[in-house]
């Protein structure tokens, strides 16, 4: 699943507290260090958190776990002040470690996950070799030090041939991105393969569309994210969807398959199915040949309400009376222009309830015959 890691970079001193508390529902706080040499921060100098008692400030107000972000020039000497916390991650750069094993070890010897972190001129090439050594690669996607920079689009396919090479050497490495995210770009890196997204202002100062929204909500709007599967009669059109969804903002997961070889149905089915019934995805989209087959192993999960739409009539009626969480649709059965429209009315169509409930909360009860 994807992880939302909140910045605290630009919340003051005095608003700690509370900051942390309205972002109680995010994966971790996201703690920047920078020590005004490697990095200075927008007032030229150290940040808050360079003095590390402040850690204890968001420690004792919060149980999220901390992703701690060394932006220092000597990582290796100060290893300790930052994991006597026991933080979830710390990440420091590899511009600025002379022996980057030896901090990753020091990190290690304390408990604490170690990420390697890259500012966004610094080629993948100085990291390959690392990646085997580390839980997490910590990609910038601004310049580091100062917060409400825009997003720089090169990172996206950064973070693509990243994904790959992680892939390659059969790896768990997880990527982070930092810099710029908020909700209307948080799909462009999700998409693009990360697994923990850093986001501050993006989430406590919410601009345009999304400025009346709390950073709880900002965050749960983050994680709505698509989980996606097919098997191989439904590839090409899932493939198509997804330029789609890209274009229209909406983030996604693709759960396979990633080819057109021939596989069984039943097994994507299961794989989205099982993330929704986690609670990590809220909704999902199946497509196989007919998308007959993919639904009838989808349904067989109680939680699962999968509805197999041919027509933007079905998907809204499986939204307002059925609370469908899957789309079906079949790519030897649905065009491509008509499944954008299905899944369009799929997408936008809200439960009705009522009556409707009853008979929802009916569909999953025990039948024997
Ligand atoms: C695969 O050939 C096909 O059977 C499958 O994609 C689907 O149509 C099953 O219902």
């Amino acid at each position: 699943m994807v992880k939302i890691s909140t910045s605290l970079f630009t919340i003051e001193k005095k608003d700690l507290a509370k900051a942390v508390k309205a972002a109680s529902n995010t994966s971790y706080f996201h703690i920047d260090v920078t020590d005004g040499e490697f990095v200075k921060d927008a007032k030229g100098g150290a940040s808050l958190f360079y003095n590390e008692s402040h850690i204890k400030t968001v420690k004792s107000n919060t149980n999220v776990p901390l992703d701690v972000h060394l932006m220092i020039a000597n990582p290796l000497d100060n290893i300790e002040r930052y994991a006597k916390f026991y933080p979830y991650y710390i990440s420091f750069h590899i511009e600025a470690a002379q022996d980057p094993l030896a901090v990753i070890k020091k990190i290690k010897k304390h408990g604490v996950k170690p990420a390697i972190a890259l500012n966004p001129d610094t080629p993948l090439s100085k990291v390959e070799d690392l990646l085997k050594s580390v839980d997490m690669v910590l990609l910038m996607s601004v310049m580091p030090g100062k917060g409400g920079q825009g997003y720089i689009q090169s990172v996206t396919d950064k973070i693509k041939i990243l994904r790959e090479m992680i892939d390659k050497q059969g790896l768990d490495t997880l990527i982070e991105v930092d810099g710029g995210i908020k909700l209307s770009n948080v799909h462009i890196p999700i998409n693009a393969g990360v697994d923990v997204i850093v986001s501050g202002t993006g989430i406590y100062a919410p601009k345009e569309e999304y400025k009346d929204l709390t950073p709880k909500e900002v965050i749960e709007k983050m994680k709505d994210i698509l989980a996606l599967g097919s098997d191989h009669g439904g590839y090409k059109l899932k493939e198509s969807l997804k330029k789609y969804f890209d274009k229209k903002g909406i983030a996604y997961k693709d759960f396979g398959c990633y080819n057109e070889e021939s596989v069984d149905y039943p097994d994507y089915a299961d794989k989205v199915v099982k993330e929704i019934l986690k609670k990590e995805y809220n909704r999902g989209v199946l497509i196989c040949g007919t998308g007959i087959g993919i639904s009838i192993r989808a349904n067989r999960y109680k939680g699962i309400r999968a509805a197999k739409c041919n027509s933007v009539f079905d998907a809204e009626m499986s939204r307002k009376h059925n609370d469908a969480n899957i789309l079906v649709m079949g790519e030897r059965t649905t065009s491509l222009p008509s499944a954008k429209k299905i899944f369009d009315a799929w997408y936008s169509t809200e439960f009705e309830g009522g009556r409707h409930q009853r008979r929802v909360d009916k569909l999953d009860g025990m039948v024997t015959y």
